[in-house]
């Protein structure tokens, strides 16, 4: 039997089951991952005499090496060996023979797999947080060049009240602030050690734990074996940050799409990040905020299928949970890819601020403000707005904006306005005027930017 475990089998293995059953063709990606765990659990059983010290060296030699052939395309994995853990370990006892087999002394792959996943997972998560930063980043460039142009904030997708541009842009920036503070979070759960849970229930060995966590840079070890093989809540976790992430992206990525169409002409997106029709040449298709937003379903589908997969699966490690493996893979590719193209995607749009402010000019959306121009001459909101109401109604039939009335149809509505109403309507007033904290006044914002590159530095120090 050329098989690791295959002492107790008097037959080969199907072809079929052997090719259905192995995850080499993906799992090779925790090639790094294994070996550094490898190296950690050897080095521990050398310092507790577990294994002679000249042995843990011999295997630690073994493994780097082995860990070079990989990184020069060197090896050969093979579905006969099932995953990257026998690989390695048949590669192992192939390099420097059979004192390899004491490797797996004290440990399980269901530990070892477990710990290879915490690994990746807490490198991935580290890697994200810095993509996500440098679309930060390139949203507060895009909001600096932007903290005078005004725009129509919308409700409904109609029309609401005029905004800055930058404090629309400013919005993706809290939101992708929060995914990654959530990203960074679920570090302190994915830096649980599962290693030395062995297959379920311990091991016979007098390991050092703590002595492996401490190696790997882990925080704390899983107190509870059973526990430590079966937990893939941190793939879990991180698939649904990354899906909240994708739901960030993907409105942002509508808001582009839409803002770059005929109908708004907001922006538009460089040449280098859009493609054009095979049959009609005027064509300028958005097609990576389109993928953004369209590649968010697989993002999800991902966190679903392994909620799936755990779902009602019993103590403790089962084959299912290999299938936790190919979700992660994809979502953490398509999120290094969506984060990636964002950043510049967003970095060299143009923005076609004239069109943006003759938008304003050209709609009811400062009828708030005559409401509260009336409020702070002592009418009470719910008549103002009642007043306001009959205005603009009477300035559609009239086809006028409200600059456009005269005093004296003002008068006809109320008394209490006055000339001084066509400056608090005009629309750099009325954004000028919301200076609450968090408002779209333009103090306000640069209030914003500060915090946000503030943030941004913390970042690195
Ligand atoms: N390839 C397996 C996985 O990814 C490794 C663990 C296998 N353990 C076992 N008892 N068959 O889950």
């Amino acid at each position: 039997m050329s098989k690791l475990w295959g002492g107790r089998f008097t037959k080969e293995t199907n072809k079929l089951v052997e090719e259905y059953t192995a995850s080499i063709s993906y799992d090779q990606k925790l090639a790094f991952e294994d070996i550094e765990g490898s190296i950690a659990h050897v080095t521990m059983l050398g310092e507790c005499g577990i294994i002679p010290k000249e042995d843990a060296d011999t295997i630690q030699k073994g493994l780097q090496t082995i860990a070079e052939k990989i990184q020069a395309g060197q090896v050969e994995f093979l579905v006969e060996h099932e995953d990257i853990h026998m690989n390695i370990e048949k590669m192992l006892i192939d390099e420097i023979g059979p004192v390899g087999g004491k490797l797996h002394t004290g440990r399980s792959r269901n530990d070892q797999v477990a710990t290879d996943m915490h690994l990746y997972v807490r490198k991935v998560t580290n890697e994200m947080i810095e993509l996500i930063t440098k679309v930060q980043e390139a949203l507060v460039e895009q909001a600096k060049h932007n903290v005078d142009t005004i725009m129509p904030g919308y409700t409904h997708l109609q029309r609401a009240q005029p905004i800055l541009f930058a404090h629309h842009l400013l919005a993706y920036f809290w939101m992708l602030e929060r995914d990654k503070e959530r990203f960074s979070d679920s570090i302190k759960r994915t830096n649980w050690l599962p290693l030395g849970a062995g297959a379920l229930a311990g091991t016979t060995f007098p390991i050092d734990r703590e002595r492996t966590s401490e190696l790997l840079a882990f925080s704390t070890v899983y107190p509870n074996s059973l526990d430590a093989v079966s937990d893939r809540d941190f793939v879990l976790e991180f698939l649904a940050n990354a899906s909240i992430l994708m739901t960030h992206i993907s409105r942002l990525s509508e808001e582009m799409i839409i803002w770059s169409s005929q109908e708004f002409q907001f922006i538009e997106l460089d040449d280098s990040f859009c493609t054009g029709s095979s049959i009609m040449p005027q064509k300028k298709n958005p097609d990576v905020p389109e993928l953004l937003r369209g590649k968010t379903g697989r993002v999800y589908g991902n966190l679903i299928g392994l909620l799936t997969v755990l779902k009602g699966l019993p103590l403790a490690y089962n084959k299912d949970m290999q299938e936790d493996k190919e979700g992660i893979f994809d979502t953490v590719n398509t999120l290094d890819g969506a984060l990636k193209l964002l950043a510049p995607m967003i970095a060299t749009m143009t923005v076609k601020q004239e069109n943006m402010y003759n938008a304003v000019s050209n709609d009811y959306s400062n009828a708030t403000d005559i409401a509260d121009y009336l409020v702070t001459k002592g009418l009470p909101f719910r008549e103002a707005h009642a007043i306001i109401g009959q205005i603009v109604l009477y300035g559609i039939q009239q086809q006028k904006y409200l600059l456009q009335l005269s005093i004296d149809e003002y008068k006809t509505f109320s008394p209490l306005f006055e000339e001084d109403i066509y400056a608090v309507l005009e629309p750099k007033h009325v954004v000028e005027a919301r200076n609450s904290i968090g408002g779209t006044g333009h103090q306000q914002v640069l209030k914003q930017l500060e915090l946000a590159e503030e943030k941004l530095e913390k970042m690195f120090c």
